[in-house]
């Protein structure tokens, strides 16, 4: 019973790189993409609180019809048992696992993240796989062809989700409803599946896939620690931890003008947003630390409310009122201090390093790099400065990827069916990516008319899938 869609592997020994598009030509047709009721195994997961959740397990169900990688593209899908084979009204929560923009499996529940959780809540649990940066086949002249360069993570979880849509009547459960979650990168594609739904500019890319044809909007994004927006990534980096530098933070002279340069560059981009305050003011670099602020106020007072230990070097201002310590204020450089004190910074340009100030590649120069292998800049900035050419250009094929790939482009998209409900964390000690990341983009969609479930918790550094009672609360909310 098991699909035998893998490639055949021989096939690919006796032909030409040039005939790789023909290599794909559509080894099955759409019919293929039919999900079986029949075709699944019994399991049990038993959760940290004793308690054994019994499920159907449909696995290894591939989503696309041009497999390029049968490692990755196919999906996994899990139904508790009391949920009824003709329901129609239960939530899919859609866990991907995705981190460092790399590939990644297709995963089973786990007692230990949301997933385990999400079975035990009584919703249904989709985990696609899906091709990464690192993803690649062998050509007939013995080459490697890196296959998962982006946008194609993106586009196998669209097609994942297109494939849950296309099969709506035979699935149990509501398409309607799909939850996406992911962390760090896996945030990021979270992010990109909640702000770019049915977008155009993804259909030739879904096509040559022989994905579905459905719709791959979806109901709620949770993004943990999303690593977004990464064409100004290093400006934002550099803006808010300029006051580390030569502190908690050493630098070489090199370092500190790349900073320094950096820092002053993100003005512009910021102010381009045009974000507004809740309240409705304009937010622009010279009020935005004030706005940091008030969500490392809010996130120490919760950890206060709860008794959690905040230490004397994090810069927190307390009071008492009415005999209830209250959190005032916060020295925002001796918290971005602190901040560094736990975990060293990366260094600048955090994210488009190669051939600049001789640092490797970082995770985001090999994503939007090539076929053959080649990791590429993906900022002015840092291409300029890697090829000493004040003049170099993105390619235009390159720029269209990197657009692509950044959810902010797609909030206020007319042509894109955004997710209604957002849960959007990063740690208050997360120094992956620097806080006006993710508060851009819960502004944005906030600005936007979304709803936003945003902060950022107090101690957490970069990580997913914590706090489970807080998240399903608000899944409760938003499905009931
Ligand atoms: C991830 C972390 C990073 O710091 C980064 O730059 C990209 C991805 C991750 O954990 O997925």
């Amino acid at each position: 019973m098991t699909r035998l869609y893998r490639l055949p592997i021989a096939s690919f020994l006796i032909m030409g790189i040039s005939f790789f598009s023909t290599a794909f030509a559509q080894p099955n047709d759409e019919n293929s993409l039919r999900f079986d009721p029949q075709k699944c195994t019994q399991k049990e997961i038993t959760l940290p609180n004793g308690e054994t959740i019994h499920y159907r397990a449909y696995e290894r169900i591939y989503y696309v019809t041009n497999i390029e990688d049968s490692a990755y593209q196919f999906l996994n899908i899990y139904i508790p048992d009391n949920v009824d084979p003709t329901d129609n009204k239960t939530p899919i929560f859609l866990r991907t696992y995705v981190g460092g923009y790399m590939s990644a499996a297709a995963m089973e529940p786990s007692k230990n993240d949301a997933t385990g959780r999400a079975l035990q809540e009584g919703y249904i649990v989709c985990i696609p796989g899906s091709r990464g940066w690192d993803a690649s086949t062998m050509t007939a002249d013995g080459k490697k062809r890196f296959t998962g360069r982006a946008p194609a993570t993106l586009i196998d979880l669209k097609a994942a989700v297109r494939y849950l849509r296309y099969n709506d009547d035979l699935i149990p459960g509501d398409a309607e409803k799909i939850i996406t979650d992911g962390t760090s990168a896996g945030g990021a594609m979270s992010a990109l599946l909640g702000t770019t739904g049915n977008h155009p500019d993804y259909d030739p890319y879904l096509h040559r896939a022989g994905a579905a044809n459905a719709r791959d909007d979806i109901f709620a994004a949770v993004c943990f620690c999303p690593i977004i927006d990464l064409e100004h990534a290093d400006m934002a980096y550099e803006w808010m931890y300029r006051p580390t530098n030569g502190n908690e933070r050493p630098l070489s002279e090199i370092q500190r003008k790349i900073s320094e340069e950096l820092a002053n560059a993100y003005p512009d981009y910021l102010n381009s947003l045009n974000l507004k305050k809740e309240d409705g003011p304009p937010l622009t670099d010279k009020n935005y630390l004030e706005y940091i602020k008030t969500f490392l106020v809010e996130s120490a007072q919760k950890a206060k409310d709860e008794q959690e230990d905040i230490p004397e070097n994090a810069g927190i201002i307390l009071m008492t009122k009415k005999g209830k310590e209250t959190v005032k204020d916060i020295q925002i450089d001796r918290y971005l201090n602190y901040i560094v004190s736990k975990q060293a910074l990366k260094t600048p340009p955090a994210f488009d390093q190669q051939g600049v100030s001789s640092e490797q590649s970082t995770p985001e120069n090999c994503l939007f790099g090539d076929v053959s292998g080649n990791s590429v800049n993906f900022t002015l900035y840092s291409l300029r400065r890697a090829t000493g050419n004040p003049q170099a250009k993105i390619d235009p094929e390159l720029q269209k990827r990197i657009r692509i790939m950044n959810p902010m482009n797609y909030v206020q998209e007319p042509q894109s069916t955004k997710a209604s409900y957002w849960y959007i964390r990063h740690g208050a000690l997360d120094r992956d990516t620097s806080f006006p990341v993710p508060i851009n983009l819960a502004t944005l969609l906030r600005n936007s008319g979304y709803s936003v479930d945003f902060a950022l918790p107090w101690n957490r550094p970069h990580t997913g899938d914590y706090r489970l009672d807080e998240l399903f609360n608000w899944i409760r909310s938003i499905t009931q």
